[in-house]
């Protein structure tokens, strides 16, 4: 049987910093070495102060501090972290391909094969590889090809372990996760392999939470899992338009459906539209699979999930001006938030890049205020879409540290992130301070709107027309 003393991650992103961190914390017998080809990255990770880490989530600088430098370690060493490892996670990036075929839809394994090859080249000994990235369906018989061609005759077992937790709650999700899926090969060796890895997480999870399925179950559970969740926001923002016509309010229709026991009440909370790294990433790559195996409907039923998605950020924008009589052209609009949910500093795919980079076109002027991005990533989201230029967008965009000094002359607030401080603002200070009708758009139905009505405010939050 084996016995796991050593393990590489590769990739020291959102997924592998965090999960490494708590297996190092439950598990101080085996060290754990996150490596990265971002220095940078690396270096952050490394800070002398815990609180600089590069990705902020609640309770993981405690976790990190603990293991940090006793048998965790970050290094951009990574062939001497495959070279000494027995087993390898591999957690990098799979974005949707910009380029080529399927390009806009499948899943860009570029780098996950770039890390077969340099494991091939490395190894000297038998390895198990995890697959932690998201991945399409059948990567594993990809990754194994390469490491049997091109590696110098060591044994790989390849191993499907997803990763499901959520940012903003890492930490606890890790720690006490609803389950822990492994899928691998359902021969002798493929169980070995399968058991080297449940040993490693029973260190701290209860076997029964410990899921283990074929390779292929596994792999598919993940993009499905994420598809499922995605379309539950979907289903509930197509209801939110719905209920502002009819005088319905969206917060008592997911009551009322939430309690049916069939259904729970998680994630039904309507919202400016998902966003994160992983929802239309990993719907797209499912509607890809689906058509590429000639399944037109499935493409069809799936992807309606993202039309629905972008629908509900144009609206939102489109609301703003319409009741912004029509016209925001030099109009000071604040967006209070920037991340695409609240306890992350993550923004890729926000909900507020798309609302902002809708009403620049509009010549608006947005001021905008999150508690944990900084300045530079919010110029970098909006200059990625490539809409206009960065100059431009540094003009049309201002970015500041003070929530107060974001409202203050502005003809509108828009909230993009349900970010808890928002709540406790002094809204008759923000409303003083605001040029008048102050209108609010609330993109998360986040504020007391009974409360800020009585101040004066015009509020307009999704899903209701009071
Ligand atoms: P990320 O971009 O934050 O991190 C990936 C890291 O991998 C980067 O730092 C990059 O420099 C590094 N990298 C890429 N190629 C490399 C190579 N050849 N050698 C060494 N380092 C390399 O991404 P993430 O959010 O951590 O996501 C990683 C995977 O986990 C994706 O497949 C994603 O779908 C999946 N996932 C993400 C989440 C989430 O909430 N972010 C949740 C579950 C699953
Ligand atoms: C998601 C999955 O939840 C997680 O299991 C997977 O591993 C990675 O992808 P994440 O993207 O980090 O996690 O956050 P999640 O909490 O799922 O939220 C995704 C988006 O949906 C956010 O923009 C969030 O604000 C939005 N959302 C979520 C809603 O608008 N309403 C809800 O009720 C729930």
């Amino acid at each position: 049987m084996t016995k796991i003393t050593k393990i590489c991650c590769i990739g020291a992103g959102y997924v592998g910093g965090p999960t490494m961190a708590m297996i190092a914390k439950k598990c101080p017998h085996i060290k754990v070495t996150v490596v990265d080809l971002n220095e940078q990255r690396i270096a952050a990770w490394n800070d002398a102060d815990v609180e600089n880490i590069p990705v902020y989530e609640p309770g993981l600088s405690a976790v990190v501090a603990e293991a940090r430098n006793r048998n965790l370690f970050f290094s951009t060493d990574v062939e001497g972290a495959i070279d000494e490892a027995e087993m390898i996670f591999i957690s990098v990036n799979t974005p949707t391909k910009t380029y080529g075929a399927g390009k806009g839809q499948a899943a860009d394994l570029k780098w996950i094969e770039l890390c077969a090859r340099q494991i091939a080249r490395v190894a000297k000994n038998n390895k198990i590889i995890v697959e932690k990235s998201t991945l399409p369906v059948r990567t594993a018989s990809a990754i194994k090809d390469i490491l049997t061609h091109t590696g110098n005759g060591s044994q790989f077992q390849i191993l499907s372990n997803p990763e499901f937790l959520a940012e903003g709650t890492a930490v606890e999700d890790l720690d006490a996760p609803d389950r822990v899926l492994i899928g691998g090969d359902t021969t002798p060796e493929g169980r070995a392999a399968v058991q080297a890895l449940v040993d490693v997480y029973a260190n701290w999870i209860p076997k029964e939470r410990i899921l283990t399925t074929n390779v292929w179950s596994s792999e598919l559970s993940k993009l499905t899992a994420n598809a499922f969740l995605a379309q539950r926001v979907s289903s509930i923002n197509s209801l939110t338009e719905l209920c502002e016509k009819t005088e319905a309010d969206i917060k008592e229709v997911a009551r009322a459906i939430g309690t049916d026991s069939r259904i729970g009440p998680k994630f039904l909370k309507a919202s400016v539209g998902f966003g994160g790294s992983c929802f239309q990433k990993d719907i797209l790559n499912l509607v890809y699979i689906a058509r590429s195996y000639g399944l037109q409907e499935v493409a069809d039923y799936w992807e309606q999930v993202i039309i629905m998605n972008d629908h509900q950020k144009k609206r939102f924008a489109n609301q703003m001006i319409r009741e912004l009589y029509n016209t925001v052209n030099g109009k000071k609009i604040s967006f209070l938030g920037w991340a695409f949910k609240k306890d992350t500093n993550d923004t890729r795919e926000s909900a507020a890049i798309y609302v902002a980079d809708h009403l620049l076109h509009e010549q608006a002027h947005i001021i905008v205020y999150d508690p944990k991005v900084l300045e530079g990533q919010i110029y970098f989201d909006l200059d990625y879409l490539a809409t206009r230029t960065p100059e431009e967008n540094k003009k049309g965009v201002n970015v500041v540290t003070d929530p107060y000094e974001a409202c203050k002359g502005a003809h509108a607030i828009a909230v993009l992130t349900e970010w808890d401080e928002f709540k406790d603002y002094d809204w008759q200070r923000i409303y003083d301070s605001m040029l008048k009708p102050a209108k609010i758009f609330d993109g998360r139905n986040l504020l007391d709107a009974e409360k800020l009505r009585a101040i004066g405010f015009q509020v307009k939050a999704i899903g209701t027309n009071i």
